[in-house]
């Protein structure tokens, strides 16, 4: 049964489920419209202080309050997106937990890993569903993707490959100043987004070592990184990220997902294993003909997968965790296991070290935790 199937068979048997969103902005309202295509799911109150989110409630005709504690002892919904700009998710993240709310938390889920941790301990504390916004593993060619590396298509990977360039103009920045400062670069803000994909490809990240250079812009954030990456099962990956860089090879051009990205035949993803690579979002398989051997001819196979809006499937997944219909696909954990990757990127790309991630996963952010505390001891000790 295909998500939207799912909700519309369950939209018959609920009553309708009541969302609300905090932060209007870009994504917000794509979250918006993500839930008026959904079948058993309302928009019940917008957040936003803005004069423009006030005018966007107006346009949707629900009410908008300019704080997320008065909307939620007001509206008491069933479910809430936070699409605030990152610094405030912890907060506000907390405030929902703390009703009892389901949240889904727009990526990064945070821009302090600690205060990320924390507030993951929290839901597990309380028992309160967190989901992070990695959409695209909502998209069925990463579901595809997934299917073939796990049947064993391509035998064991052994490496792979990211690029995430594109050109952001002056104007995105403009409009949004929070996104020139401090921890809202590249590296946090997109390039969490594939490290979640390439853990969910190709397992848990266990070392990063990262280069980074400051923004040409004079943005409090750098603009060009590249990181060397090891996973648990000995494959080893590369990827490089750029807001600055005018190029066709980025998620955004190649998966198709956003209509107002321009589109090209391009892909972003090479994964290389034993018996074949597949290059990802345009699923192409490729295998020698008879034996594996560089001298014998090599065939592309084009995967065939369905088509449907990742953020909509997203949406109906949110749904039917509020249910108890399903766990989280990307749970606040999950997110937290690439914003830790992406921490250990961060600091990798300021110290110039290598850096090792404790088990690659459930421990990897406490691990980091401890690192930053004993980093601080020390200092303190000279
Ligand atoms: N999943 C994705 O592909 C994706 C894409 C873009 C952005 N994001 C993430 O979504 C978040 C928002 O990004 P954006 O580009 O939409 O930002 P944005 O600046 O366009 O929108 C943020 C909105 O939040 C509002 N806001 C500010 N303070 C608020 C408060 N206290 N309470 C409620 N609303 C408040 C602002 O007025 C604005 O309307 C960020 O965390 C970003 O990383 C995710």
């Amino acid at each position: 049964m295909t998500p939207t199937e799912h909700s519309a068979s369950a939209a018959g048997a609920w009553p309708a489920l009541r969302l609300a969103i905090a932060g209007i902005g870009l994504v917000g309202q794509r979250h918006a419209d993500a839930i008026s295509q959904v079948p058993g799911l309302t928009l019940c109150a917008i957040v936003d202080p803005s004069d423009a989110g006030k005018e966007e409630a107006q346009a949707r005709n629900v009410a908008c309050y300019g704080d997320l504690q008065q909307m939620i002892e007001a509206e008491a919904p069933d479910g809430i997106i936070l699409s605030t700009p990152t610094k405030l998710h912890v907060a506000q993240g907390r405030q929902c937990l703390d009703a009892g709310i389901p949240v889904l938390i727009e990526k990064p889920l945070a821009d302090d890993l600690a205060a990320a941790a924390s507030l993951v301990e929290r839901s597990e504390q309380v028992d309160v569903a967190l989901l992070v916004g990695h959409h695209r593993r909502h998209n069925p060619l990463i579901r595809k993707a997934h299917e073939y590396i796990t049947q064993g298509r391509i035998g064991d990977v052994r490496a792979m490959q990211a690029t995430c360039w594109f050109y952001k103009p002056d104007a995105y920045f403009d409009v949004a100043p929070w996104r020139k400062q401090g921890g809202a670069g590249p590296i946090s803000v997109n390039l969490v987004h594939d490290i979640d994909l390439m853990r969910h490809l190709c397992g848990e990240i266990t070392s990063v070592q990262a280069q980074a250079a400051p923004s040409a812009r004079g943005h409090e954030n750098e603009d060009v990184a590249a990181a060397l990456l090891t996973f648990d099962n000995g494959a080893i990956g590369t990827i490089t990220v750029s807001d600055s860089i005018v190029a066709p090879w980025s998620w955004e051009m190649t998966a198709h997902e956003y209509p107002v990205y321009p589109t090209t035949s391009q892909s972003a993803y090479q994964i290389g294993g034993s018996h074949g690579a597949l290059s990802v979002p345009d699923l192409t398989l490729w295998t020698h003909e008879e034996v594996r051997d560089w001298w014998t001819p090599i065939s592309a196979t084009s995967v065939l997968r369905d088509t449907s809006d990742p953020l909509i499937n997203q949406m109906v997944h949110f749904a039917a965790v509020i249910r108890g219909d399903e766990t989280p696909l990307v749970s606040g954990r999950e997110g937290l296991r690439s914003l830790a990757v992406v921490d250990a990127i961060q600091r990798s790309a300021k110290s110039n070290e290598l850096i090792r991630l404790e088990e690659g996963g459930a421990n990897v952010a406490l691990a980091s935790m401890r690192e930053k505390k004993e980093t601080k001891m020390t200092n303190q000790a000279h």
